[in-house]
């Protein structure tokens, strides 16, 4: 009995990691492709194109396996995994989790309703805090693959929560309990200019 314990525990420890470990030094010439948009270092100048670096590698990986499936639509990158294997993806993922992440800075005019968002949420919105899984300095959580904000661009955030709160034709993939979705439908315009502009000079 002890035993089948011990094996069932030992193939679902193996499953968890079965994705490939990605290798940050062979990823780089990989993503040379992806430093037009995204920076060569993942710091993109860009405000529509997402900051890469520094993000959770667990969460990078995700993503490159959610828009290469199509689970989340990204035109402006449609073709450009469709080469790439699962190593390839890990591998880049690596690379720009590496890489250090460049702040912003936020609108003082809005940064104190942002601050109040991110750090109490809203309890007559039943909103939760978004320190409860991005962390207090918005480091996220990378091993529970809990996105990195700080620094982010603020008007791909907004972009990024009026797309989760969007009924049709919006971004759909942040599983099965749909956390962010529920989340950005109780943002107000307001709030999410306010808690966008806060993340962007978050560290
Ligand atoms: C032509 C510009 C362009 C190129 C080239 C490009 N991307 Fe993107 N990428 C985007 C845009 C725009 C988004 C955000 C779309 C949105 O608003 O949801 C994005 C989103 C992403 C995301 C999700 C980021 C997040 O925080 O959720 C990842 C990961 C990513 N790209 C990786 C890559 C990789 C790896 C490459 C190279 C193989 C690449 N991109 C090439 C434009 C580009
Ligand atoms: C219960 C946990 C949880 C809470 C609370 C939470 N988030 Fe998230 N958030 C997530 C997860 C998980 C994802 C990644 C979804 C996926 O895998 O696509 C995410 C993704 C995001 C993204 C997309 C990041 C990117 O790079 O594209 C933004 C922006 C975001 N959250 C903002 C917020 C804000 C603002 C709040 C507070 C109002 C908040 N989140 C509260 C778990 C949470």
């Amino acid at each position: 009995m002890n035993k089948l314990i011990v094996s069932l525990l030992l193939t679902v420890g193996i499953s968890g990691i079965a994705h490939a470990a990605g290798d940050a030094t062979a990823g780089q010439a990989k993503a040379a492709v992806c430093g037009a948009c995204h920076g060569p270092d993942g710091n993109s100048m860009a405000p529509n194109f997402p900051k890469l670096a520094g993000q959770g590698e667990r969460y990078l990986n995700k993503q490159l396996h959610d828009i290469k499936s199509g689970k989340r639509t990204v035109l402006e990158m449609t073709g450009l995994l469709t080469n790439l294997s699962d190593q390839d993806l890990a591998d880049i993922a690596a690379y720009f989790a590496s890489q250090k992440g460049s702040v912003g800075a936020a609108d003082p005019k809005v940064v104190s309703r942002g601050e109040a968002l991110f750090r109490g949420g809203d309890l007559a919105k039943g909103l939760p805090a978004c320190t409860g899984c991005h962390s207090p300095n918005g480091a996220g959580n990378a091993a529970a693959g809990f996105p990195h904000l700080g620094g982010q661009h603020a008007q791909y955030v907004a972009k990024q929560l009026t797309d989760f709160r969007k009924e049709e034709g919006g971004r759909t993939n942040d599983g099965d309990t749909k956390t962010m979705q529920t989340i950005a439908k109780r943002l107000s315009d307001e709030d999410i200019a306010a808690v966008s502009s806060y993340i962007q000079g978050l560290h």
